[in-house]
């Protein structure tokens, strides 16, 4: 291809490696992403480029007139094209962010959201409102690890379990505890909802993020979600709540007394989940959280001293 080529033009970084710099192929890549469609088109191009360069994104802004090499080209363009056919950047690059972790992500689990983080800050605000010590913690679907990992690293939590019914997300939650030095803290086990918790064990916080999409919303979803994340991870049936009546109704058996319930739910779907949460008898301080955006996306509750 020539020095001229744009990202309608249908060619791409190929051959004619001199004509290549770090500036031209960022702004031809972005150009080409948000043609076929990528949000942040701009920003996905400069983090595969830096990647397929093995630099930091910043650092590409620091070499904008660098020729690129053939086997450089080589190693970016496979890239770009997984990324234009929609894969999760998160996917390529195979790491995702979640508050103070560098997470291993790949088609095995849900790509870490930021509203998780929050439901992570409200649970580390109880635990310090509690002032409470060597607390235990249960996370229910625990995908990467990311809940169950950021309460071991970041709160008073000596114990946390992480259960999920996804062996293959479970690898991964595993490769995740063993980058992080929190194998101790942290146990994973394989389980729908609660059967891997045994009797009897009960926990200071129970905090979920379960899947809670409903399947009629299947088709309005991303193509980076709906056709790349495990629908095992995305779906909740036909209103998007069948696990979390499951998990409403046997939560209150693994909280100990004044404990804390926290989960994740859609914008449209907190009050529903409220009301579940009621019928139970066995929770007050019944309240809704809001993410940063402003939509209602938590549900917090205090399982009772003593059930009615
Ligand atoms: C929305 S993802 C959350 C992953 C991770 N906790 C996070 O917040 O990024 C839901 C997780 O729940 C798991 N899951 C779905 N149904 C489950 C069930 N009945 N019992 C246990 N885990 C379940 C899925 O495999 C998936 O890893």
């Amino acid at each position: 291809m020539t020095g001229t080529a744009g990202a309608g033009s249908g060619n791409g970084p190929a051959g004619d490696a001199e004509s290549w710099t770090v500036l031209r192929l960022m702004r031809w890549s972005g150009a080409y992403l948000e043609e076929k469609g990528v949000e942040r088109g701009k920003l996905d191009a400069e983090h595969l480029l830096a990647h397929a360069l093995g630099t930091e994104r910043l650092q590409l802004y620091l070499e904008f007139d660098r020729p690129l090499e053939a086997a450089e080209l080589d190693g970016f363009r496979p890239l770009l094209r997984r990324r234009a056919s929609r894969e999760p950047l998160q996917y390529i690059l195979g790491r995702a962010a979640f508050r103070e972790l560098d997470l291993h992500v790949d088609r095995r689990v849900l790509i870490p959201r930021p509203e998780t983080e929050e439901l992570v800050e409200a649970v580390l605000e109880w635990a310090r409102e509690e002032g409470g010590e060597g607390l235990t913690a249960l996370d229910v679907g625990t995908g990467t690890g990311a809940i169950a990992l950021s309460l071991a690293l970041e709160g008073p939590f000596h114990h946390v379990v992480g259960v999920d019914n996804s062996a293959e997300a479970l690898e991964v939650a595993r490769v995740n505890r063993d980058e992080s030095d929190l194998g101790e803290r942290v146990d994973l086990r394989e389980g729908f909802l609660f059967r891997s918790v045994r009797s009897g064990e009960t926990f200071d916080v129970v905090v979920s993020n379960p899947p809670y999409v409903a399947e009629s919303e299947a088709g309005d979803l991303q193509p980076e979600v709906g056709e790349w994340e495990p629908g095992g991870a995305l779906f909740g049936g036909p209103d998007g709540l069948d696990v979390i009546r499951g998990f409403v109704a046997e939560v209150g058996d693994h909280l100990r007394c004044g404990g804390l319930l926290a989960v994740e739910v859609g914008a449209d779907q907190t009050e529903a989940v409220a009301a579940l949460v009621a019928d139970t008898g066995q929770f007050e301080e019944i309240r809704v959280r809001r993410d940063l955006a402003g939509r209602p996306r938590m549900v917090l509750a205090r399982r009772l001293l003593r059930a009615s």
